[in-house]
């Protein structure tokens, strides 16, 4: 099925004033659906999660409910999602948690590609422990990210790898990283939150033992969400406080959920779902929807940079052959604030920044200032991609 994007415009109000979100890598618009469904959480009577009571159970549902959707949209055991307050936050405490076992003689893999929440918790982690940080590195021409064998070996513990950039929308080949991982024994973590909004995912056709996203990118609230099968987390002791459940997955959820915003996530998964697919199952929903959200943002994606390549002074970074819609670029004579600034006067969101994706930006020799990103959504247009085009070409001399 084809993704009618009439419809899925209509569901986002944001929409309305005519600006371009080409921001979605920093956060998406949210669909109406998700609005509604926080506030009527909160508008219901709302209670600690139990049994007994109306309240306690309609808690109780909103939990198991929300645990479910991300199951259906990651293709994982709902016994296994954990949420949080953001991606960076269940980072470093998984990092904090899991490094208990490590120590001197120990060996952690992250790579320059990655965002730095999925590189400093992990670095920071280790050297608390005395355990070894080792490097993978991307070729700064092509963005690809340079997969060196020798760099995971018996003494590695844990990989931790993006599953795309969100800086250069480069898509390492995560499977082959998996497997190079199991078979010395090491985990997989793997930063899915630039992939999630762009592709199918499914966490263990992947590989990865550990799975994060954050479901403000993908038309869900601010929230974070890391996944593992059940059995893993069971061997993980994070902090916690002592009247506090130790059952899996809550061990890991500090403090009292966010029981409105894990409506909206909910809300979220079924607004994906119902983006292009009548299947019966939500699972099969949600894999059709998303081939149908590559489809068009792959064909506007190719309008874009066509467009871009097109303009004089114009240059572009990364030119990974497996990627999410998101491109990286300046504009010759003009700073990254300048572009953004005069995008804004045209309606047109494109930020400048290393966008937090600091050792990326550095290698690619862009400082921490970064440049300037456009990224598509399920609801950007030809005419959206137009009004960029146009507005850059002001720039270009
Ligand atoms: C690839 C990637 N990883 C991690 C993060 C951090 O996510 P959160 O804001 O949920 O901590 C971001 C946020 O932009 C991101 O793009």
């Amino acid at each position: 099925m084809h993704l009618d994007l009439d419809r899925v415009r209509a569901s986002f109000p944001a929409l309305a004033d005519g600006t371009a979100y080409f921001d979605g890598p920093g956060g998406s618009q949210v669909p109406r659906q998700v609005a509604h469904a926080i506030a009527s959480t909160l508008g219901a009577g709302l209670s600690n999660r139990g049994t007994v009571t109306v309240s306690e159970r309609r808690a109780e549902e909103v939990v198991l409910g929300a645990r479910a959707a991300v199951a259906d949209l990651l293709g994982c055991d709902p016994g296994g999602v954990v949420f949080g307050r953001s991606m960076t936050q269940l980072t470093f405490d998984l990092a904090r948690a899991l490094s208990r076992k490590w120590g001197p003689g120990d060996e952690v893999v992250i790579t320059r590609l990655d965002h730095d929440a999925d590189i400093r918790p992990w670095l920071i982690a280790a050297e608390a422990v005395g355990a070894t940080v080792r490097w993978l590195d991307f070729d700064p021409d092509t963005g690809e990210l340079l997969v060196d064998p020798s760099v995971v070996g018996p003494s590695t513990r844990l990989v931790a790898v993006t599953g795309a950039s969100n800086l250069l929308g480069t898509r390492p080949d995560v499977r082959a990283i998996s497997r190079a991982a199991h078979e010395v024994g090491a985990l997989l973590f793997v930063d899915g939150v630039h992939l999630t909004p762009h592709a199918p995912v499914d966490v263990r056709d992947l590989g990865a033992d550990f799975y994060a996203c954050s479901p403000y990118k993908f038309f869900g609230p601010h929230l974070g969400v890391l996944v593992a099968e059940p059995a893993l987390l069971e061997t993980v002791h994070p902090e916690k406080l002592l009247p506090s459940t130790d059952a899996v997955p809550e061990r890991f959820e500090l403090g009292t959920l966010p029981y409105e915003m894990l409506a909206g996530v909910t809300a979220a998964v079924d607004f994906i779902a119902a983006i292009a697919s009548t299947s019966t199952e939500r699972r099969d929903r949600v894999l059709e929807s998303m081939r149908a959200v590559e489809d068009h943002e792959e064909a506007l994606f190719e309008r874009l940079l066509a467009g871009l390549d097109a303009i004089h002074g114009v240059r572009r970074y990364g030119r990974p052959a497996c990627r999410t819609p998101t491109v990286l670029f300046d504009v010759e004579g003009r700073t990254g604030p300048e572009v953004h600034e005069h995008l804004a006067g045209r309606g047109v969101n494109a930020p400048a920044s290393s966008f937090y994706a600091l050792e990326a930006s550095r290698r690619l020799g862009l400082g921490d200032t970064g440049a300037v990103r456009a990224g598509l959504a399920p609801y950007s247009s030809a005419g959206d991609v137009d009004r960029l085009l146009a507005g850059v070409a002001e720039l270009a001399r």
